[in-house]
């Protein structure tokens, strides 16, 4: 019989895949080149040259097996060795290889922590704006994802309503900073007040409560801002880690689940992950891009492009008189549309070849995200269709 839960999805299928497939749709009627599609954080700039470097000799010196061979359930030791000392010089932490789980992705990682650290039912929280596939994230892990609501200030926390939705039926809380759609960033102070209330009502239920940190965009940060490393803020901490944006690698699936050492069962839950892997699927990430990525820990794609793009659309945006906070990092931006659905805005913005994403399904009405992990180039040639859109549909000129 076929699967009424999945089949049940299809009509809440992803946004932003929808509004992606418009885009290559559109791209065939007019050319790709002239579409302004905003919508997917696939990132354009190219992969490392010392990445691709590392492959090459790699596969001009291992065997075959080593190379193409299943990888051991737990991730390659070498590999993670070098994980554990790269995290542990860079962030003072004391982590062993076997806090270390090779995963596909910050995603296969979250699958992982999720299975980890809850129980059929337990309450997951999270922070609108949230990212979308969050959702079945958690509640196919067989969690219950609940969204506390956001801070519209600066897009922190906003601790009255955590405090509030923070039960003893929460097991854990998902973050992601730098943060997806908005590019905020949680500061120290954000940290350390959500690590006291944890830690508080930890003691007050009697339970575990975990930090399921979710940080693909750790190095995609702007000069002159910070990212504080998470797990050192709070021991009950699992670090979801990608190298889909630092090394512009998405399709190669590669990322690592760090445990904190400090954290209950520390020493379990690296182990507890290969059974996960069993059922799931999700098992043995590909032995060669293991290898490559060892090779180059400290590397990271050039991000200033990121940053160029952001400063050009958020000036345009703001002359344009959107309310718009500045990022931080990531490659995305936020700004709120210019009518209170930000379906309907979207939509009215694909007759100028806009593609941008509303932010109904990030649990935060009335916004919408750019992606702009595009060239420059094409950046710069949308400030005019920008510009024409807000002025023939909402009587906005630039200023
Ligand atoms: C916030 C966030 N979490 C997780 C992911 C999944 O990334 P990965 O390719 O590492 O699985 C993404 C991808 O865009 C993301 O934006």
């Amino acid at each position: 019989m076929v699967s009424t839960k999945y089949q049940n999805m299809l009509t809440a299928k992803s946004v932003i895949r929808e509004m992606a497939e418009f885009a290559a749709m559109r791209g065939n009627e007019i050319g790709y080149e002239n579409v302004f599609d905003f919508s997917l954080g696939n990132p354009s700039v190219p992969v490392p040259p010392r990445f691709s470097e590392a492959i090459i000799e790699l596969l001009g010196t291992k065997t075959s097996r080593e190379l193409h061979g299943y990888s051991p359930s737990l991730g390659i030791q070498a590999v993670k060795e070098k994980i554990t000392s790269h995290l542990n010089h860079r962030y003072k932490m004391t982590y062993t290889a076997n806090h270390i789980f090779m995963t596909a992705g910050a995603a296969g990682a979250i699958a992982h922590a999720l299975r980890l650290v809850t129980n059929p039912g337990d309450k997951v929280l999270t922070f609108a704006p949230y990212f979308p596939e969050y959702a079945p994230y958690v509640n196919l892990s067989g969690a219950k994802l609940e969204i506390v609501p956001p801070d519209m200030v600066d897009f922190q926390i906003d601790f009255a309503c955590f405090e509030e939705m923070l039960t003893a039926e929460v097991t854990a809380v998902l973050i992601n900073t730098p943060h997806n759609p908005t590019g905020a960033i949680y500061n120290e102070a954000t940290l350390t007040q959500m690590a006291e209330l944890m830690t508080a009502k930890q003691k007050e239920y009697g339970h575990d409560i975990f930090l399921i940190s979710d940080e693909p965009y750790r190095d995609v940060v702007f000069s002159g801002q910070n990212q504080p490393y998470i797990s050192s803020y709070y021991a009950n901490t699992l670090s979801c880690f990608s190298y889909s944006k630092s090394h512009s690698i998405p399709g190669e699936r590669i990322g690592y689940l760090a445990v904190n050492p400090a954290a209950t069962a520390a020493d379990l839950l690296v182990p507890m992950s290969g059974q996960i892997s069993r059922g799931i699927g999700h098992n043995c990430p590909a032995s060669l891009i293991q290898l490559a990525i060892a090779e180059t820990l400290d590397v990271t794609v050039d991000m200033s492009v990121y940053e160029t793009n952001m400063n050009i659309l958020y000036n345009e945006l703001l002359a344009l008189g959107f309310n718009c906070r500045k990022p931080e990092g990531t490659f995305y931006i936020f700004p709120q549309a210019l009518e209170a659905d930000a379906a309907v805005f979207c939509r009215k913005a694909l007759a100028y070849d806009l593609i941008l994403v509303p932010s109904d399904s990030f649990g935060c009405p009335g916004h919408f995200r750019i992606a702009y992990c595009i060239q420059t180039e094409k950046v710069e040639r949308s400030l005019s269709a920008f510009r024409r859109f807000v002025e023939e549909e909402y009587d906005k000129k630039s200023h």
